[in-house]
């Protein structure tokens, strides 16, 4: 199966600009440092899942949906750009929450509701044992809302959180085709490329696209926001895997490519870190770019600490790719990060 023969609605404004960071390179004094901004990708504010989407809802109308459902939590950065995927393509959505409603919806959460979708449902309680649980009791009412969206006669279509790993590797292979071609532009050939890894896709996307168009050249690094090097490595590799055989590539992709750090997690998924806010405040500051809290800064962070560590010669050319995200600066928690 061709990459390119597989249908794809269109959600977002491509390419993405790819531009380099003078400041914060001379700030680092190390190599030149770039970053293509999938922030900018226009629909809903922007963001990585829209090239996902844009795979993930041509299917949900090849299936012949009329509504589609997700989960995510408060801030999801990926429910918001699914919500707004769901009212330019004319779909109805239904979100699911995992968390309780605020009394003040801020940042994603707000934005979700601006968006207008046919239904919210808020699912969680004090008391909640673990994440795990609250994801299951989340899939389960995605399930029964499914049920009850059939028996009034529509076709519901789920996508699950940061969604299908299979559309996240079709549009993050494709992204790599796309900066690989603005670097030529340029005459530059990027060494690195560092990344966020929540559920892991956009992950497994760059990784296949640098095997399947630079040969493996540019390297990977994946940045963990949430889970352990050794989870995300067998996860990477299980979808390469499926992606390898869907596209039915006979080549193989070396362990070696698959590189998670996870030491700039911290104390977990969306807990600030010392090294994010300066991270962030350092983007800002030297280059005027925002990054987010949960995701962006952290693989920023990881990007500076590699840098100061000396990972890179000054010939390397390293690119930061921006997942977006930047709404979460809004959520209410954010200004006791940010201001002292
Ligand atoms: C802004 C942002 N960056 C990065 C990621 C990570 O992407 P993935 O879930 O494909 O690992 C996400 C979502 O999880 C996100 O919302």
């Amino acid at each position: 199966m061709q990459l390119g023969s597989i249908p794809r609605v269109h959600l977002g404004e491509f390419p993405t600009p790819l531009q380099e960071l003078k400041n914060l390179s001379r700030e680092l004094g190390g190599p030149r440092i770039f970053i293509k901004r999938d922030d900018m990708t226009g629909l809903g504010l922007g963001g990585n899942k829209l090239r996902k989407l844009e795979y993930a809802l041509a299917d949900a109308q090849a299936q012949g949906a009329t509504a589609v459902i997700t989960v995510g939590g408060p801030q999801s950065n990926h429910v918001r750009l699914t919500a707004a995927a769901c009212n330019k393509l004319g779909l109805k959505s239904v979100l699911v929450i995992r968390g309780l409603l605020p009394e003040k919806p801020t940042g994603n959460l707000l934005i979700d509701h601006i968006l207008g979708p046919s239904e919210i449902h808020y699912v969680g309680a004090d008391g909640f044992p673990s994440k795990g649980e609250l994801d299951r009791v989340a899939d389960e009412k995605a399930e029964e809302i499914a049920e009850t969206l059939r028996s009034q006669g529509e076709v519901p279509y789920f996508i699950p959180n940061g969604c299908r790993s299979i559309h996240g590797a079709m549009g993050y292979s494709s992204c790599v085709l796309e900066m690989v071609g603005q670097f030529r532009e340029r005459q530059l050939a990027p060494t690195a490329v560092f990344s966020a890894v929540g559920t892991t896709s956009t992950y497994t996307g760059l990784i296949l696209g640098a095997h399947l168009f630079t040969q493996d050249q540019l390297r990977v690094i994946g940045i963990s926001v949430a889970n352990p090097s050794e989870t995300v490595r067998e996860r990477a590799i299980r979808q390469l895997d499926e992606a390898l055989s869907t596209f039915e590539l006979g080549s193989s992709i070396s362990p070696e490519a698959v590189v998670a750090l996870d030491q700039y997690v911290g104390d977990g998924y969306a807990i600030p870190t010392p090294a994010m806010k300066e991270a962030v405040l350092l983007t800002a500051q030297t280059e005027g770019i925002l990054l987010d809290p949960v995701y962006t800064g952290k693989t920023m962070a990881g990007l500076i600490d590699q840098v100061r560590q000396g990972a890179f010669s000054k010939e390397d050319i390293v690119t930061l790719l921006h997942t977006g995200g930047a709404p979460a600066l809004f959520a209410d928690t954010q200004s006791d990060t940010f201001i002292e």
